[in-house]
């Protein structure tokens, strides 16, 4: 087994992942013209990427993009049970990265992993979940200097990183990618909505039409779950801690209360908060017989595990692929999907191409720009900083052209108009 290949599974998966991969791109068309720019522009000539992502067909794609764009990529997997392993064996084969990452990953393989990509020392980073910054910060800061900047994917990422930068503790500028409304829409809202309760359905095969679907969290994520699960036939419980938002998932015709009232309720909780311990002990003790306990959060920490397992006399594990059964001391069964993590990802594929085209195009064009500014003489200062506008125009104006559709200009009158306060 060469360098390439050794933190993957199984080499002889390429010509599987190959494929996928090309019945991804296909879905792909705004990374696509990205990628035509990134060739024709180089970007990241001479420039070392470490990334930590979800190892999927639709990452092997951005990969691709990147490395058109003149970058040496290291691809680290941002959850131990994400990744597709005939893509890393994919992605290893075509020499697009080199890849530490497999399904299953004991929690140490997958903190070595990332250790292996950030090892060569990067110029640019691009996170998801922010793992791979938090171990640069607390077990590579040696290497911290010669990072230019880079970018995150996720709401809970940048979260850490803002926390991070309030406490003066960041050490390069990193831009926020989760925060662009084309991916809080296409990604968190359609994307995360229709593929947790895919990789719901995939792994208990569950009819949702009459069940009671409990959903924490009416975030971005969370009220795609909610409409999703409606769509489907289910009665839809909201939690949530913000009265805002819970007055939103009212207005929108749905059930709200507290996870302890939800809880004797439901027959299937899923959790969306990026929070912790959002379903505990004391619910967990009134859950129906057959209860069904999925997490689309980033980290598995929303359901708390160790309560569950406190409570279990026994475990079936694999009753169904991604499927556990924990048997409680009063005869009941609660069945935890995917180990409470991104069940999306783990069950199921995460989100669908198209929806990963749009996401991906910003952090592609977001890592492209702190490169590209880190390149000037002052550089960017370290801190969180959002996606800059004319990104995000590009990628909407990109998507529309790749759906076929075309907008109004406003008229010279118009423009007038919106520009004076006189009229
Ligand atoms: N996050 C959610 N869905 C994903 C996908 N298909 N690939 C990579 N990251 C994702």
């Amino acid at each position: 087994m060469n360098a390439e290949h050794s933190g993957i599974a199984d080499p002889g998966l390429a010509g599987a992942g190959k494929a996928r991969i090309g019945w991804a791109r296909q879905a792909m068309p705004v990374l696509a013209r990205i990628t035509e720019q990134f060739t024709a522009g180089q970007p990241f000539a001479g420039l070392t990427v470490a990334a930590c992502l979800h190892v999927t067909a639709e990452t092997a794609v951005l990969v691709q993009a990147l490395q058109a764009g003149g970058a040496r990529v290291l691809l680290a997997a941002s959850n131990p049970l994400s990744t597709q392993d005939d893509i890393a064996a994919a992605l290893a084969a075509s020499g697009a990265a080199v890849v530490f990452a497999r399904a299953g990953a004991d929690p140490r393989t997958y903190q070595d992993h990332i250790h292996q990509a950030l090892a060569p020392g990067p110029d640019l980073i691009m996170d998801d979940g922010g793992d791979l910054v938090n171990t640069l910060h607390a077990e590579r800061a040696d290497l911290l200097r010669g990072v230019r900047g880079g970018c995150e994917s996720t709401s809970t990422g940048v979260l850490r990183l803002r926390r991070m930068a309030a406490e003066s503790a960041l050490g390069f500028p990193v831009v926020a990618a989760d925060e662009t409304a084309t991916k809080r829409v296409f990604d968190n809202t359609y994307g995360t909505g229709q593929s947790t309760l895919d990789g719901i359905i995939r792994a208990t095969n569950l009819l949702l039409a009459g069940k009671v679907v409990v959903v924490a969290g009416y975030g971005a994520c969370g009220r795609g779950i909610a409409e999703r699960a409606r769509g489907l036939g289910a009665q839809v419980i909201v939690t949530e801690v913000d009265p805002v938002r819970a007055l939103e998932a009212i207005m929108s015709g749905l059930r709200v209360m507290p996870m302890e009232q939800a809880a004797p309720l439901g027959d299937v909780f899923i959790t969306a908060t990026g929070s912790r311990d959002v379903i505990g002990g004391p619910e967990l003790a009134v859950m129906r017989d057959g209860a069904i306990l999925a997490n689309a959060g980033h980290f598995d920490v929303e359901i708390d595990l160790p309560a569950l397992a406190g409570q279990a006399v026994s475990v079936s594990y694999d009753v169904r692929p991604h499927t556990d059964e924990y048997q409680l001391a009063d005869g009941r069964r609660l069945l935890l999907l995917a180990e409470g993590r991104v069940v999306n990802l783990v069950a199921a594929e995460g989100n669908p191409a198209s929806v990963m085209d749009v996401s991906f195009a910003g952090q592609a064009l977001a890592l492209a720009w702190v490169a590209d500014q880190a390149g000037e003489d002052d550089g960017l200062a370290a801190g969180v900083y959002p996606v800059p506008a004319a990104i995000e125009d590009q990628i909407a104006r990109l998507a529309l052209a790749a759906a076929g559709a075309q907008i109004d200009v406003p008229s010279p009158a118009q423009q007038d108009y919106l520009r004076s306060w006189r009229h």
